[in-house]
């Protein structure tokens, strides 16, 4: 459920028409819902009314301010894996009581920067990474309360370059392994062991990889606890799916998820931590785009946009699907043509679709990437020199430009030309 809807003939974001948007900001640009941020939030949390919950949103995701203080607003914690993406979480309003620090390799200088600032929790992937930490709270003679991100072996059936639950992938403490790497925890300095955490992987359409890590991270709370480790903490990361194809392919509900958690979980009373991403701000944010050419080839037809993969990276990297709508309705029984939707990029996988059916498109038009909120502002690059794209988020009638397009000025400015050359 999102709030881009056609209303008289023209799609909007809540109550603001795509074309005034465009006709303020140029285009591309990325276009946020509020209400459908706040809507996912709600319905997630709600999911877990009753259990001992909270949800540190995936700041990865989509890291524009004013959409972690959008949810920051509701309650929303945080999940960072970055110094960056801390300091945008602290600059947002989320209380460092609320942030879990994950990621694969933190450098002494994140680690000491986040026990500076007070976050709650590091969930960490190696005993290396483990024995820093240790040494770096120690050093600072602060405490870090820790979680072990375990690997559990499961094959969360996702695009394999976002499966990061297998032996083979190089996230987390294997599960065999855990076992030790607790019992070397408990003599470190500067730690506090309060629990375990596992994340397999993104857009899981399926709840059983889920229940099947859960169930193994359950049987391990009770060996740890049996062990003598006072676990009262589970981080279950994020990777719940959304629909990317409208109605056609929905995957499982938050109810029917908390429900696994509940019956996979339940009985270890524990705290539970959650980091969604994509279900909060996938279906939030749509790409707007305009047609430059319709070019008409010898073996088929190119709708050339005026977005390419340097803004939008999903279709290329991950083989993913996105809707795309006209954003003008079209007529009922309008002419259909099977387009190949490109951007302008010099590069063969600069491909946002291939033999989509589309009403026929003229130079002009305006075109929105659906499902576009997640993964992708900020996987943006400035490849072939092309300006990041803008962010807008809407309120009801309201837009705000929340993150403005560098002029080519300020882009160029970044370049430093050395003595030698500067003459
Ligand atoms: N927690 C951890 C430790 C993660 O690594 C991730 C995502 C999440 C939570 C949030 O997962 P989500 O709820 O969003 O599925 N760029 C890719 C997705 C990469 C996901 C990386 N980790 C894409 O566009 O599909």
């Amino acid at each position: 459920m999102n709030h881009f809807e056609y209303r008289d003939g023209v799609l909007h974001a809540e109550g603001v028409s795509v074309p005034d948007i465009a006709a303020a900001t140029g285009t591309p640009f990325y276009c946020y819902s509020s209400a459908t941020l706040e809507r996912h939030y709600e319905v997630f949390s709600q999911a877990f009314k009753g259990q001992k919950a909270r949800i540190c949103y995936a700041i990865k995701a989509n890291s524009n301010l004013a959409v972690i203080r959008t949810l920051a607003r509701l309650g929303a914690g945080a999940d960072v894996v970055s110094e960056g993406e801390l300091r945008r979480a602290l600059a947002a309003g989320v209380p460092a009581s609320k942030i879990v620090f994950s990621g694969v390799a933190k450098t002494d200088a994140e680690i000491a920067f986040a026990l500076d600032v007070g976050i709650d929790q590091f969930n960490v992937e190696s005993e290396p990474e483990l024995d820093a930490i240790s040494r770096v709270a120690a050093g600072m003679g602060k405490t870090a309360r820790v979680a072990l991100r375990v690997n559990p072996d499961v094959d969360a059936k996702t695009h394999e370059k976002i499966a990061t639950g297998k032996a083979e992938n190089k996230f987390g403490i294997s599960w065999r392994r855990a076992p030790a790497v607790y019992a070397h925890a408990r003599t470190l300095p500067g730690i506090e062991i309060s629990g375990i955490d596992v994340h397999i992987g993104s857009q899981l359409t399926d709840l059983e990889p889920f229940s099947t890590a859960f169930t193994r991270v359950g049987e391990m709370v009770e060996a740890l606890r049996a062990d003598g480790h006072n676990i009262t903490r589970i981080d279950l990361g994020g990777g719940l799916g959304i629909p990317y194809r409208g109605d056609n392919d929905l995957p499982p509900h938050p109810d029917e998820y908390a429900a696994m958690v509940k019956r996979t979980l339940g009985h270890l009373d524990c705290e539970l931590t959650f980091e969604p991403g994509r279900l909060i701000a996938g279906n939030a944010g749509i790409l707007v785009t305009r047609v430059i050419y319709e070019k008409v080839g010898d073996d088929r037809t190119f709708l050339i946009v005026d977005a390419g993969m340097n803004d939008l990276i999903r279709p290329t990297l991950y083989d993913a699907f996105h809707e795309i709508r006209p954003v003008a309705e079209p007529a009922p029984g309008a002419e259909e043509v099977e387009y190949d939707v490109v951007g302008p990029v010099c590069e063969t996988g600069d491909t946002f679709a291939r033999k989509r059916r589309l009403p026929r498109l003229k130079a002009g038009d305006l075109v929105a990437v659906m499902s576009a909120g997640a993964y992708g502002a900020v996987q943006a690059s400035e490849y072939n020199t092309r300006p990041l794209v803008p962010e807008i988020l809407v309120r009801g009638e309201h837009f705000a430009e929340v993150r403005a397009r560098p002029s080519y000025d300020a882009m160029l400015r970044q370049d430093i030309m050395p003595d030698w050359l500067s003459d």
